[in-house]
């Protein structure tokens, strides 16, 4: 990517810590040198954040790469560093989880009853034959238990799969099958967009075809109606009459924790593989310094749903072994109404939020009246996570949510890495809008060229990991040879991401996208991401999504799909004249030469239940082609008007 625009886009802003939070933050800028100084010391250092039940002799073994085994012969047991010795230390009684279900009922669990749930789902789990090193498939809705079912079955050395409550039956018998788990804990159904969306029957749908499954275990919700086969067992029945006393044993460090399959929007789902002692040193580690999290007084709040690997890290396993207080809740952002999360960080006093670019995005196309009806002065410190973050959405999110005070960080990270690993530091780093900054302490990214080399700063190229770190994925789920070739054969030696980026002149890193969203347009390379950003810097525009359409002139042209924000008059000429002027405005920021062919007005994106724009389908559009697979969509009535909108040339 050395002929990119990279340098086009002039992004100056940059925002030093508050200089209350820098002096009182967990950690400083004397982690990088620790780090630089002895990068496995460092991470021993942060290991010894756990509790282990024996000491590992070895830090790292990468005898034989890329299978990594981090703190090698160590003993720990994950559910008791995230919930006994919390309580073994006195703090039973301070709150765990603050949980509101989307209907406006609410529950309060201390680390005492987070663990003593736990117990009882352990002691359920075992009575039904699981024991350490069997599969459990979890398909549950965003409640407590979903994070009880998890840690009962880490406490008995249990692996779980969690499949993301939106996948259908197909996703989940394909996961179910690929793991051959033995036991699924879902529920009768949970409540979406007011009401209450039933994930039973796609259970018995996956598991009709799943012979390994031997039992059901479904938590009452809903209430609704379900269908009752003979493998079923309620869990009000089961776990919840079982005992609450459990002992945890300890497992070997590098014992399998979690599958997460990747949601993929074409080849097989990738079954990701985390094990025990490193996956868990690098959340905790991470929790703590970029959230600076005091769990004293801190209320944190990841909105994330725990299907994905951010609510694996960062709902269940960082903050809970850091003692964290958290929010959790069950729906979507606009239930009952659009002010629904800014009412909540309001009720809980929530003072760290950690959410998406697309979740921003959206709030900004609502319009910052709704969350300026809201106390939000609790807030100390914003996260973003996901995808690359416009500077203009970062700025919104500084501006509107974080009263031009909280610093804003933007965690660069990926299902196979298992925790964040490029962020700037809220204590230490003057951020700038847009970008993730640097890797953290223990951490070695670069930016390289297609011959592997490092670029100079200024340049462009692919994100690689240059050394092992402890949350590494440790292998694709029965499939190693695909693990080498799609993380390790790209370049020798290098974990390749699969994102484009660039270091800037400061050598701060920007993230583009993934390297196959870069479009190639009479011969430059030019990233997605940065046709977005500029559309998005665009005062009438909300968001943006720009893909490469093939073009007989130019190899590939740009074409932008556009949502103008609420205010904006688009009918009729006004609409002609608001395209001509953003085409006029990408020239005028990046260069003529990414000035879309074309730029759509549009209401509404497709994307993925997880948040990512699915540019595959807008490409298909562009190009003029049938839709290819519109399952995995959030909702796939937004592509027929999308077509619709391009067939009449609008
Ligand atoms: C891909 C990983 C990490 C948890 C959620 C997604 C993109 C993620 C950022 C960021 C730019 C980002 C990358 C990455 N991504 N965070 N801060 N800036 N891009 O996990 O589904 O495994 O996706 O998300 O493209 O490779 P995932």
């Amino acid at each position: 990517m050395s002929e990119t625009l990279a340098n086009l886009l002039q992004e100056t802003r940059q925002f030093p810590p508050p200089a209350d939070l820098a002096a009182a933050a967990n950690v400083t800028a004397a982690a990088y040198d620790e780090a630089a100084a002895d990068r496995l010391a460092f991470w021993a250092r942060q290991a010894g954040r756990l509790d282990w039940s024996k000491e590992w002799h070895q830090i790292l073994d990468w005898s034989n790469p890329p299978f990594a085994k981090w703190f090698v012969g160590g003993q720990l047991n994950v559910a008791y560093n995230c919930l006994d010795r919390h309580v073994l230390a006195g703090n039973g009684d301070r709150v765990a989880i603050e949980w509101e279900g989307e209907p406006g009922d609410n529950r309060t669990i201390t680390y005492a009853d987070l663990l003593a749930m736990t117990s009882q789902a352990a002691n359920a789990l075992t009575d039904l034959g699981v024991v350490a090193g069997d599969r459990v498939a979890i398909y549950l809705p965003m409640i407590p238990e979903a994070a009880v079912a998890m840690l009962a079955c880490a406490r008995i050395g249990a692996t779980h799969s969690v499949v993301f409550g939106g996948f259908s039956a197909d996703s989940l018998s394909n996961r179910i099958e690929d793991a051959s788990a033995k036991v699924v804990i879902t529920a009768d159904g949970g409540y979406r967009r007011g009401k209450p969306s039933a994930l039973k029957p796609t259970v018995d749908e996956a598991v009709s075809r799943c012979p390994s499954i031997e039992h059901v275990l479904v938590v009452r919700r809903t209430g609704q109606e379900v269908d009752w086969t003979d493998k079923d067992l309620w869990w009000h029945e089961t776990v919840e009459t079982a005992s609450a006393e459990h002992t945890a044993e300890a497992f070997d460090a590098e014992h399998p924790l979690f599958i997460l399959y990747t949601s993929g929007t074409t080849a097989k789902p990738k079954g990701i593989l985390h094990t025990s002692g490193g996956y868990l040193t690098q959340v905790a580690y991470t929790h703590h310094a970029v959230f600076d999290l005091k769990p004293e007084t801190d209320v944190y709040w990841c909105s994330a749903d725990i299907g994905w690997v951010t609510g694996h890290s960062y709902i269940v396993y960082g903050p809970l072994a850091n003692g964290a207080t958290q929010l959790m809740y069950e729906g979507t952002p606009d239930t009952p109404h659009r002010g629904r999360f800014w009412e909540l960080i309001q009720k809980h006093k929530v003072s760290i939020l950690y959410t998406a670019p697309t979740l921003i995005r959206t709030m900004m196309k609502w319009g910052a009246d709704i969350p300026e009806q809201y106390d939000l002065s609790s807030l100390r410190l914003l996260g973003s996570v996901g995808e690359p973050i416009n500077p203009e959405a970062w700025m919104w999110y500084r501006e509107n949510i974080g009263r031009g005070e909280c610093p804003v960080v933007d965690t660069w990270w990926q299902t196979e890495t298992g925790a964040m690993m490029i962020s700037p530091l809220p204590g230490v780093t003057a951020a700038k809008p847009g970008s993730a900054m640097r890797p953290l302490p223990g951490i070695s990214a670069d930016v390289v060229d297609d011959q592997a080399e490092s670029v100079p700063n200024g340049g462009g190229g692919f994100l690689v990991l240059r050394e092992p770190w402890p949350s590494m994925l440790r292998t694709i789920w029965g499939d190693d040879e695909r693990f080498v070739d799609t993380y390790w054969s790209r370049f020798e030696g290098l974990y390749f991401a699969g994102d484009g980026a660039k270091k800037d002149d400061d050598g701060d890193l920007w993230l583009l996208g993934r390297v196959d969203d870069v479009m190639l347009v009479s011969g430059h390379n030019i990233s997605t991401t940065e046709v977005e950003s500029a559309l998005v810097s665009h005062p009438s525009v909300a968001e943006a999504a720009v893909v490469g359409a093939t073009d007989p002139t130019t190899g590939q042209a740009i074409v932008a799909f556009t949502i103008p924000r609420g205010h904006v008059d688009t009918s009729g000429e006004a609409g002609e004249a608001l395209i001509a002027e953003l085409r006029e405005h990408v020239s005028k920021t990046l260069g003529p030469i990414a000035k879309p062919r074309q730029i759509m007005l549009v209401a509404e994106l497709p994307k993925t239940r997880s948040g990512k724009i699915m540019r595959r389908l807008l490409r298909d559009v562009a190009e003029n082609r049938s839709l290819g697979d519109v399952t995995t969509l959030q909702d796939s009535s937004v592509m027929e008007l999308i077509s619709a909108g391009m067939n009449s040339g609008k």
